[in-house]
This record gives C-alpha cells, structure tokens and sequence, in this order.
C-alpha cells in the first residue's frame, strides 16, 4: 500500500496485500503442513526460512499478515514475530550474541527482560554492562571495540525513563564494527514513536500489550532493516517460538484499530496524570508528557504522545499505595498492560518483585510506586474512581 498513508489508514489496509478470495475480515489458516505442487517446490520452501507454506513451525499465513501489518506501520523493511515479548527478545539475544562478544543494556527496562538478559549473558559467555539509561554519558562510558549488541526499552517499564534514541544510534554508529542496536517500544507503540527512523536497527514489542489491545493474546514482535530481521528469523526454525496462527489473527485484528485506541489512551492519561499532580495525596507522578517528567524535554522531542501508562507515588508510601489498589473498582487490580480496559499495579510486589532490591532501586522503582495503564474508559469514570481510591487511603 501507499507508504505516505496515515496511520489509522495503514492500520486497517497495511499488511501483505495477499489476498486472493478478497476476504474483508482475513480467514484463520490452521493447516501445519502444505502440499507441494512439485518437488521442485518443495525444496525451495524448504530452503527458504521465511516461507509460510511450508510448515508449521516456520511461521503461518496469519503470522506473515501480522508481521508485514508491523513492518508498514514502522516503516520497516521487515517483522518477525515470536509466541511473546520475552521469546523476541530471547531471539534477538541469540542472533547478535556469541561467547566473547559484549551486551550493553539499560536498569531501566521490564523485569524479565533484564533476568533474561542477564542469564542468556552468563551462559553464553558475553560480558554484560547495565546502565542508567536517563544519561547519554553512561553510553559512551561503557560501549566497547566488541559490543554486538545494544538494548534499551523506552520509555521503560514502569517509571516511564526515557532513552534518547538518535543520541544512543550516533554513538553506535561511530564504532569501527557498529553494534546493532535494538529498542523496546513497547510503551510507546508505532502510534507514538518511531525507532527506525530514529536510527535503531531493530524495534520490538510485547505485543501482548498495546499491539493486541484487549488482553487477550501473548506474543511479541521484532521489524527492522533486512539484514537484521533475517538473522532474527534465522534463529526461529530451531528454536520454535513461532506464534500461534489464532493468536496472530488475534493480534491482526488488535492493529485495526491501534490508531483509534492510542488517541484515546494518550488523551485519558494526559487528563489523569494531570489530576493526579494536582491531588494533595499524590506525592509524585511520572508520565513522559507532562512538563515535571525528568526527561519531559527529550520524550517531548522524539515521541508524538505521551501513551497510555503512569507511574505515581501516593503520600504514605507501600501502605497507602497498597490500600488505593485495593479501593479501585472500575480499575482493575492486575498485572499487564495496554489493554482498553484500565489496569493497576504495585511493581516492587508485582511487576518487579523478582529483581532485588538493589536493582529495582538502579530501575527507579521505590516501594509506594503504582504503575497504572490507563484504558480506553471514560476520563471522568476513571477519574472518580480514583478520587474515591484516593480518598480511602
Ligand atoms: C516493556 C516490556 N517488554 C517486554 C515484556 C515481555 O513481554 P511478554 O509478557 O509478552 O513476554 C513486557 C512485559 O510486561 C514489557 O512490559
């Protein structure tokens, strides 16, 4: 499709294009396996990874729709998607790591990842270096003749720091062997922000999140330039991530209407965020939009929306902070996020609770801290919701 549509547009008519029944609503193809017209055929499905009609675990036609969806709308050349957030990132670990080589991430990022990242390091033989993403300098410092690969997350799970993208992608760029450099989006969504074009190599998702929308599907996804999409997809035949072709339908249909939600997250949590600065019991509030954030200038500069999550802390600490999420009703007391209903969350006890101490303190993540995805709901609904939460602590 045209490359200069608009987003909602791309949204809805992005993708493959292959569609030989001119089916509206895409059909689910759950066949594992595809006969051969021949045996010549044969043999070059078999020898091209990326062929969807080959077999199961080389991906399905409703994983290539929702990949080459991806692709349009982050003006990449090319997706790959896997059966969650963390089986992406996994993928991309192994494709731009081997024993010897260097990985440089961010304290910053979703707990999991950095657990993974931290154990597929040491059982890989890669020396591994975290940094405090909020400072370009801590780049610098530590990016090294053998990095293979950059990481970051912005803005991160769950007190919102920002990276500075075309900041991270100069320095990279100026090695003698550039590391590949990959960012996690997930927060953000193509809505939002466009890595790529900011001089990342490589965007990825938890599409379980915004990208699905309606907490409802486990996967994840990866776009990019060719070259690093392939050794991506390169990993996948041997590994086995592949997702479902239900779930990938699942996540098609979740992207039609991704611009309509995103107006609408950005819109809600700029309102709350806004009510929750000016509440007395609120003690703190992060959210990338408002002019308090931190790094409200930079994220003002590369993203186009704020997004749907706020991170605040109430005045009394865990207790009160426990007590408000036990007094939410519209909102719902779960983990997760970018869905259209709104969810709520303790990080230090939910979220995050696997990492130590020590290192939700390197993330920015204190005990009182509430991490809240704002939904699609009615601002006001929302609002009063929180009053009364906010009243009961
Ligand atoms: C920013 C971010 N990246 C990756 C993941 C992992 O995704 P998944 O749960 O789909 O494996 C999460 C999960 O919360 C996340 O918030």
């Amino acid at each position: 499709m045209d490359r200069s549509a608009g987003f909602q547009t791309t949204c809805i008519h992005g993708g493959s294009g292959r569609n030989p029944l001119g089916h509206v609503a895409a059909p689910i193809c759950q066949s594992t396996s595809f006969e051969f017209p021949d045996t010549a055929e044969g043999a070059r499905r078999a020898g091209d990874i990326a062929a969807d009609e080959f077999y199961g675990r080389w991906g399905s036609t409703n994983a290539r729709e929702f990949e080459a969806l991806v692709a349009s709308l982050e003006g990449a050349d090319a997706a790959v998607c896997a059966s969650s957030g963390l089986a992406i990132i996994s993928m991309v670990a192994h494709a731009f790591l081997n024993p010897g080589d260097h990985l440089l991430a961010v304290h910053q990022c979703y707990s999991e990842t950095k657990i993974l990242l931290e154990s597929l390091a040491r059982q890989m033989s890669v020396e591994a270096t975290f940094v405090d993403s909020a400072n370009l300098r801590n780049f610098a410092d530590a990016i090294r003749p053998n990095t293979t690969l950059v990481f970051v997350e912005t803005p991160a799970n769950p007190a919102l720091g920002i990276v500075d993208i075309a900041g991270v992608a100069e320095l990279v760029r100026g090695q003698s062997t550039p590391p590949v450099f990959a960012v996690d989006s997930t927060f953000a969504t193509p809505y939002n922000q466009h890595p790529l074009s900011l001089g990342a190599d490589v965007v990825l998702h938890s599409a379980t999140k915004y990208l699905g929308g309606h907490s409802d599907v486990v996967a994840g996804v990866s776009a990019g330039k060719a070259d690093p999409l392939w050794r991506i997809r390169e990993r996948f035949s041997y590994h086995g991530p592949h997702l479902d072709p239900f779930a990938a339908w699942l996540l098609s249909r979740g992207v039609r209407t991704l611009g309509l939600r995103m107006q609408r997250h950005n819109e809600n949590a700029l309102v709350l965020a806004t009510f929750l600065e000016s509440h007395g019991k609120v003690e703190r509030v992060y959210y990338p939009m408002l002019p308090s954030h931190p790094q409200h200038a930079l994220a003002a500069r590369q993203m186009t929306g704020g997004g749907g999550m706020i991170c605040f802390e109430v005045r009394g600490g865990m207790d009160a902070a426990l007590q408000l999420i036990s007094s939410v009703e519209t909102i719902k007391l779960a983990v997760s996020l970018g869905g259209v209903t709104s969810l709520i969350t303790h990080p230090a006890s939910m979220t995050h609770n696997l990492l130590p101490r020590e290192e939700r303190e390197a993330a920015g993540i204190t005990d009182g801290m509430l991490r809240f995805s704002v939904g699609v709901e009615d601002a006001e609904d929302l609002q009063t919701d929180l009053e009364k939460a906010l009243a009961a602590t």
